[in-house]
């Protein structure tokens, strides 16, 4: 069940006067008084809020309390101005009515504090998105510009406005704000040139000096000490928690917000600084030829200054200050001023210039919030005036200030009786009236056209002769004498002539609020609001912008002789169209309650609050509201909440709700004169019968809390235990399983080890039965054999004798060999000596016979082909053997040399004409004849030689001459050098003391070195008569040549020839050939 909260929960004292009981003034402030101790600062009377200034912050405007009440009914929570500010909202949003917010109070009460609340309250609900939120912020900020310009400290209050504020927001369907229009009432002016006593001018004048910039002050000519300021009151010019340097900034900010631009702030703040200039002007009286007095200017800086400030041409001021021009239709006549005059000059000039620059700002903030669209916007207004207000000397300002608060109190009583009014007629109830008190007779005697106190002010201002104050107050001792609410001493009146605490020169009216007593001096000048035209051409002069702007009158082109409005008619004027514009709204109140005169938290004045309670009417609102009926709910939530008291309604009533509430009233047995059916809601005559409801209600519901509690603890137990047994069933369940699972695995292991051991048992005894039978097998057969045997050698024997065996063996060997021999000559291999291929042996004990044969084999082929030789071919393999065994594997030139045929006679010298001289000159047979290198000692080059070698000699020849240069006997040759390398270098040397020997050892190089080299040595081992010739075979060798031994040495590396060696002289006793590594 939903249990729907409502302000009747928890409660503190009454949150709803109309259900106090008893209703008396005594219990009414009691209740105020009980609220107020526990913090509950707002209290309801219906649909009205009470709201009590708590001089302090309380915790109770944070974004959480602003969500607790967003979209709530109004009377479902605690009373908060939030749930008033709901209400409009959504009144607004959701049923297109334009609304209107009116807080009205005494000064000080907090009328400000809450017309912000309920602006930031809508803020904070309404619409969000880029645009709507600048709105939202340029809405909020011109709180501070207008409070800066508009609000002062006053005895009552430390940020008073000195100014009525209406403003309008207009909002979209969907309920997001568009923008804005403020509409100012009547500015306390007289304030910028005089502050009573204990009170400062406007806050702007205090922030300026105290937060602007040096430089900024400098620009303005100004100086921070308050002082040195004529207008600006010393005795409180610090006031306690307003920090102006903080504040100055905030309104800076503010107006950037806003959207003022950079140099239209300049300029407000040079007219504000030129306002304080002005106080500072001075006049000393200067005597006249005729007697008169005229008046000078003490000290022209500060007009200097003030001038520089404006653009104004200072003798056009200064005139200003010393003359009047008077124009009556052709005529001028210009009259010079006194001093008295010429401080009212400039006091009406300073409070003029303030005033009009404050309208200004209010045009210009306009501006900025308006709205951009023209589609048809909702409209909620906010309402902020000054509160009523009762000074020690209260002027035409009090006067002005209290007949607006006179009007509000008059539309609210308007308002709230036909409010109340309007609802019993549409739900159908009786209804009877209810006297109240009707300020309608005060407003009357204020505004009244004809015989209005407003009316004879204009009358008397407008009236040709001598006007002063006091002949305005006779027209009022006339014509006022006998009306209820007006006194003075001097009226028909004859109660009052002795009245001492009444003055002469005061009148006293008996507002709603009290009796405030009004001293009639200024009531006409501030009535004319004149100001002399010369002083409003001379702003028109200015070169400043701005103050050209406030003086339009001043345009000598545009002379109006005319009078302008007065101000008393001009504020009629306003507050008629303002009453005119709230009437077509939907009102909502808040009715703010100052509790003490001390501006002091927690203190009550039973006093001074029970004083604003009667002048609020706040007794008749209750009773008008009682008046009636004291409660009224629609049916659906009276059912909603009243319903367990009955056995037929609870817990659901099906039928219609007015029906159910019928039935519950019945059923209740409440006396039926106690309460009646409207159409939509249900009105309840008494208090006491809500309270009774209530009582059993709280009865009912704690019975229903132990029921509820007892099921719920029933049901809660029943499903713990449901729970429980769910969960043992799957405990045992899985356990079972778990159980039977383990015995499952148990069994079966234990049947796999039985079956394991009787497949194992029964596999063994089949392996012994099959080795068994095996066995068996084996011993017949092995049985049968022998027996078989020694049958068949029992049969036998008498065929064999004792050498059968050997024979056999004999006879089987010659088989086999013979089988060998026959396939060995079938499968004999080629005659090639180089082919090596050889049948298989086919025993094992043949295999030194077969090896043996091939090698007999293989000599006889050799020898066979060696037969077939011719004996010059036999030679030729003579040398390639004799090469062979020279030079294997010692020369890396040998395996080159090896394929290449020996030639002997390369030059075919027998045949070639061109040697045949040469040939002739050998006797013997040429064995070779070739074109080697002689190697020059000087430089390693070589010189071809044909070297030509027959069985006795060695001969060197020209290559082209073919004339035989040298020739060496071969006995004369010791030995032959070679090296180790691929090179074909080679020394002859000769023997020591031989006739060869003189020249020297010859060191040759040629491409046939093997050839030439196995010759030579074959030459000298054929011979019989010689020794062998030696040959050396080292990669480093001497060689004598002539006198000296040259040493000769290989090296491996790169030839300049390429793949030849080369060969290089290093010095005088070596020469080095390199050998490529790759030849
Ligand atoms: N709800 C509140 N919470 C805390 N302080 C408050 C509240 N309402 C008012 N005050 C305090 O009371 C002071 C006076 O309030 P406020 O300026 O709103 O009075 P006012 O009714 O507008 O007076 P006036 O008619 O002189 O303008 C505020 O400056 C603030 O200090
Ligand atoms: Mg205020």
């Amino acid at each position: 069940m939903e249990v729907k909260t409502s302000l009747l929960d928890n409660m503190i004292g009454v949150s709803d006067m109309v259900l106090l009981e008893p209703l008396t003034e005594d219990s009414f402030l009691e209740n105020l008084r009980k609220r107020f101790d526990h913090n509950e600062i707002y209290t309801y009377i219906g649909s009205v809020v009470i709201s009590m200034n708590p001089y302090r912050s309380l915790p109770i405007y944070t974004p959480d309390k602003v969500e607790e009440y967003r979209n709530r009914n109004f009377y479902e929570l605690s009373p908060h101005i939030y749930a008033l500010a709901d209400e409009a909202y959504r009144s607004l949003r959701d049923q297109d009515k334009d609304q209107c917010i009116l807080i009205t109070g005494e000064s000080g009460a907090g009328k400000t504090e809450a017309s912000k609340l309920v602006m930031s309250y809508v803020a904070a609900v309404c619409g969000k998105g880029q645009e709507v939120n600048k709105v939202k912020e340029q809405l909020l900020q011109s709180n501070p510009v207008l409070e800066a310009f508009g609000n002062a400290k006053t005895v009552r209050n430390d940020n008073s406005s000195r100014f009525g504020k209406y403003m309008d927001i207009e909002f979209d369907f969907k309920g997001d704000p568009l923008g804005g229009v403020i509409s100012n009432y009547l500015l306390e002016k007289s304030r910028v040139v005089k502050q009573p006593r204990g009170e400062r001018n406007f806050h702007i004048f205090y922030q300026l000096l105290s937060g602007a910039s040096d430089d900024t002050l400098k620009k303005l000519k100004l100086d921070r000490d308050f002082s040195k300021f004529n207008y600006l009151s010393l005795d409180s010019a610090a006031v306690n928690g307003l920090d102006d340097a903080a504040n100055f900034r905030t309104v800076r900010n503010a107006m950037q917000i806003v959207g003022f631009m950079e140099d239209e702030v300049q300029s407000v703040l040079e007219l504000v600084a030129a306002v304080l200039k002005l106080g500072n002007i001075e006049f000393k009286p200067e005597s006249r030829c005729n007697g008169n007095d005229e008046s000078r200017i003490k000290d022209k800086n500060d007009l200097k200054e003030m001038c520089e400030l404006l653009g104004i041409e200072q003798s056009v001021l200064e005139r200003a200050f010393s003359y009047r021009t008077v124009e009556a239709k052709l005529e001028k006549v210009s009259t010079t001023l006194n001093v008295a005059q010429a401080y009212y000059a400039r006091d009406a000039l300073a409070k003029n210039l303030y005033s009009r620059l404050f309208s200004w700002l209010v045009t210009r903030i306009n501006e900025s919030i308006k709205a951009q669209t023209k589609s048809r916007h909702k409209v909620m207004g906010v309402l902020d005036i000054y509160g009523f207000e009762i000074f020690e000397d209260n002027s035409f300002e009090q006067f002005i200030i209290n007949y607006c608060n006179e009007k509000l109190q008059q539309i609210f009583i308007e308002l709230t009786l036909r409010e109340e009014q309007e609802e019993y007629v549409r739900e159908g109830i009786e209804w009877t009236n209810i006297e109240y008190f009707n300020n309608a007779i005060i407003c009357d005697l204020i505004e009244n056209n004809q015989n209005g106190i407003l009316a004879m002010l204009d009358e008397e201002c407008l009236r040709p002769g001598t006007v002063t104050d006091e002949t305005f107050l006779d027209k009022l001792n006339t014509i006022c004498a006998k009306h209820q609410h007006f006194e003075s001493r001097l009226s028909k009146n004859s109660k009052f002539l002795t009245d001492h605490s009444l003055p002469h020169s005061c009148f006293r009216i008996q507002h709603y609020a009290g009796k405030v007593l009004y001293q009639v001096e200024g009531f006409v000048d501030k009535n004319n609001d004149l100001l002399y035209r010369d002083l409003s051409q001379a702003m028109y002069k200015a070169t400043h912008s701005l103050i050209k702007q406030l003086f339009p009158e001043g345009n000598p082109a545009k002379v109006n002789l005319k009078r302008p409005p007065t101000a008393g008619f001009q504020f009629r004027a306003s507050v008629g169209t303002l009453m005119k514009n709230l009437k077509t709204k939907n009102p909502n109140y808040i009715r703010c309650i100052k509790p003490n005169e001390k501006k002091a938290s927690h203190i009550f004045t039973e006093s001074l609050v029970r004083h604003q309670v009667r002048y609020l009417g706040l007794m008749e609102n209750v009773r008008v509201r009682r008046a009636g009926y004291a409660f009224r709910q629609l049916y659906e939530p009276c059912l909603e909440r009243y319903k367990m008291l009955c056995k037929r309604t609870w817990p659901h009533w099906k039928g219609p709700a007015r029906e159910g509430v019928e039935v519950l009233m019945g059923d209740l047995q409440i006396p039926t004169e106690e309460y009646s059916y409207g159409r939509s809601k249900i009105f309840i005559r008494n208090p006491r019968t809500l309270f009774s409801l209530e009582e059993r209600r709280r009865e009912c519901l704690q019975d229903l809390a132990t029921l509820i509690q007892k099921i719920y603890r029933g049901w809660k137990c029943r499903r713990q235990f449901l729970l429980m047994k769910k969960s043992q069933i799957v405990v045992a369940a899985w356990y079972r399983r778990f159980a039977q699972q383990k015995k499952y695995k148990k069994i079966k292991s234990a049947t796999t080890v039985v079956q394991s051991y009787t497949r194992g048992w029964q596999a063994r005894k089949l392996l012994r039965e099959l080795k068994y039978q095996k066995r068996c097998e084996e011993a017949a057969t092995t049985i049968s054999a022998y027996w078989h045997g020694t049958q068949v050698r029992r049969e036998y024997r008498k065929f064999f004798r004792a050498n059968a065996g050997k024979k056999i063996y004999d006879f089987t060997i010659q088989r086999i060999m013979q089988k060998y021999f026959l396939s060995l000559k079938s499968n004999m291999p080629s005659m090639s000596p180089v082919d090596n291929k050889w049948p298989n042996r086919p025993y094992l004990f043949l295999d030194g016979v077969h090896k043996e044969l091939r090698r007999i084999f293989h000599h006889w082929r050799c020898k066979k082909y060696r037969n077939q030789f011719t004996e010059e071919r036999k030679t030729v393999y003579e040398e390639k053997l004799e090469a062979s065994e020279i030079f294997k594997d010692k020369k890396a030139l040998y395996p080159s040399s090896v394929n290449q045929p020996f030639k002997g006679d390369y030059l075919e010298i027998s045949k070639n004409p061109k040697y045949q001289k040469l040939s002739s000159a050998m006797d013997e047979k040429v064995l070779l004849a070739d074109v080697v290198n002689k190697i020059n000692r000087a430089n390693g080059k070589g010189t071809a030689r044909i070297f030509l070698l027959t069985k006795k000699s060695v001969v060197l020849a020209d290559q082209k001459t073919g004339q035989v240069k040298t020739s060496v006997p071969l006995p004369d040759l010791d030995s032959v050098s070679v090296s180790t390398q691929s090179d074909g270098f080679f020394a002859l040397k000769l023997k020591e003391g031989s006739a060869s020997a003189i020249k020297g050892d010859f060191l040759l190089s040629s491409e046939h070195l093997i050839e030439i080299i196995t010759k030579l040595h074959r030459t000298g081992a054929m011979a019989a008569d010689r020794e062998q010739l030696n040959i050396d075979i080292s990669d480093e060798f001497l060689v004598q040549f002539k006198q000296d031994k040259v040493c000769v040495k290989f090296i491996q590396g790169v030839s300049k020839n390429g793949n030849n060696a080369s060969c290089k002289r290093k010095n005088n006793r070596l020469l080095e050939v390199l050998v490529p590594s790759s030849a």
